[in-house]
């Protein structure tokens, strides 16, 4: 038996939770490796919508364990008031959530750090979700963190201070005026909650896992143009989301890695600062975010939307070594009587490049699009793949003679039940 690997291929927001909750049934464990609450995830069943930051989305299925995993950043904070509004809505997710020790705390001051280097960067800022992300793994590589293991040692009040005194300084010298103590209350109060919980050396319990033959789901957060070494650095966030990432922060051995799943949209957007070479700063990039919805789910900003990037998939495709292509939000497209995608870059001096270069900020590059023809058909009464129309099914092949997978899936709205299977995909047939 191996891991699974569900993963974003473009800058996030790829309906990640939507498809982790469609698959779940199909597994034992869903595990979150990577990232932490700036990740919001949507599930969409039963005429009521969830966002989930913190915790995996297998957590609306009641046989599904869910695993923090120790790559995880975790806000004690967020993660009691997300299992507070699960408990409201009767899923009670103490019993299937196991947390590693070895995740990552996020402290209220990591967060004023995330806000005050923010400040700092002026109009050369990430766009961070200000959720601490950054600051944390600083520490965590800084060899200098607090892990959720600490909060059952006797003087984790004392270790907390030493390190808040720390951060104090740096707040201090970035002259950024914020009141701590305030959102110390809290924190304590997140924390006696968080010792409740099941702690575990998470690693041990999916090697158990792994050895009885249970079927495992590594969930991904972000997406693969977001990740620390292959983003568009530094408009990044601070882990790494490709599938290499699922090994680190799980403690799963890469040879026990199954498929990869990749997750992509029709057509691309970004939230936050960073190049985007097909965004659509006209009418047509504003309906796809009215026709999309394109909102963040953790921010509630609007995401900047775009025309699918070919060149970007690939490069995704190959760092995550994707097996299976899920395409989402097909439906938003529906109705446009031509679509475009990008299949090059062309430069400056005018030679094209099928590939992103090495600064894409720097770097004036002119997206060359292939025109197809659009598709028009009613989704509401479309159950499989063979139904959709022809030019549907041109847009597919054209894909997929680019990047050489798959597409396997298709996502025609944010319901569960709006989610067609290629007949003759493993998972069908799993
Ligand atoms: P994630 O971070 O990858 O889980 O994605 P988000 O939840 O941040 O954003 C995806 C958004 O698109 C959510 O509002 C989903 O409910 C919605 N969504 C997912 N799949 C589809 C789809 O196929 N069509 C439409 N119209 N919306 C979708
Ligand atoms: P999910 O899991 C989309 C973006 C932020 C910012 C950059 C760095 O829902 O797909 P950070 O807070 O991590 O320091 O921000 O990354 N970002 C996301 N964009 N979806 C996400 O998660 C994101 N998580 C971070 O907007 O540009
Ligand atoms: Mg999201």
């Amino acid at each position: 038996m191996s891991v699974d690997v569900l993963l974003g291929l473009q800058w996030g927001d790829e309906g990640k939770g939507k498809v982790v909750d469609y698959l779940a049934p199909k597994y034992n464990v869903i595990a979150r490796f990577q990232g932490g609450p700036n990740a919001g995830h949507t599930l969409e069943f039963d005429q009521t919508k969830h966002v989930l930051h913190q915790i995996p989305s297998g957590v609306f299925r009641s046989e599904a364990k869910n695993v923090i995993g120790n790559g995880v950043v975790l806000d004690p904070i967020i993660l009691q008031k997300e299992m507070e509004e699960l408990q409201k809505k009767g899923v009670d997710a103490t019993k299937n959530l196991f947390i590693s020790k070895k995740a990552q705390l996020i402290l209220p001051s990591h967060r004023l750090l995330d806000a005050a280097y923010e400040q700092a960067k002026g109009d050369k800022k990430i766009g961070s979700t200000l959720k601490g992300i950054g600051p944390t793994y600083q520490d965590k590589i800084g060899r200098l963190g607090m892990r959720v293991g600490d909060v059952l040692r006797s003087d984790f009040k004392e270790l907390y201070r030493l390190r808040v005194e720390e951060h104090k300084k740096k707040l201090t010298a970035s002259n950024y005026d914020c009141d701590l103590e305030s959102m110390e209350g809290d924190f304590w109060k997140a924390i006696d909650f968080l010792r409740t919980l099941n702690l575990i050396d998470s690693e041990i319990y999916l090697h158990d896992q792994l050895d009885l033959h249970i079927p495992i789901l590594a969930e991904g957060a972000q997406g693969a143009l977001l990740d620390i070494d292959f983003g568009s650095y530094p408009y990044v966030t601070s882990s790494t989301t490709t599938a290499a990432g699922a090994c680190t922060g799980l403690g799963i051995a890469p040879r026990h890695i199954g498929e990869v799943f990749g997750i992509f949209k029709a057509y691309c957007t970004r939230v936050g600062s960073g190049p985007f070479p097909t965004e659509l700063h006209d009418a047509l990039g504003e309906e796809l975010r009215k026709k999309g919805s394109e909102f963040g789910a953790t921010t509630g900003r609007p995401r900047r939307c775009g025309w699918l990037d070919l060149p970007a998939l690939n490069y995704a495709v190959k760092l995550n070594g994707v097996t299976q292509l899920f395409m989402m939000k097909a439906d938003v497209l529906n109705g446009m009587d031509e679509i475009k995608v990008c299949t090059h870059y062309r430069l400056p001096d005018g030679s094209e490049i099928d590939y992103i270069p090495y600064d894409l900020e720097a770097e004036e590059v002119t997206p060359v699009y292939h025109t197809l023809e659009g598709w028009n058909f009613d989704i509401d009464v479309t159950s499989t793949i063979t139904e959709l129309p022809d030019s549907f099914h041109r847009y597919i092949e054209f894909i997929e003679d680019f990047v050489k997978v798959p597409i396997n899936l298709v996502s025609l709205g944010p319901k569960r039940k709006q989610t067609l299977l290629k007949e003759d995909s493993l998972l069908a047939s799993g």
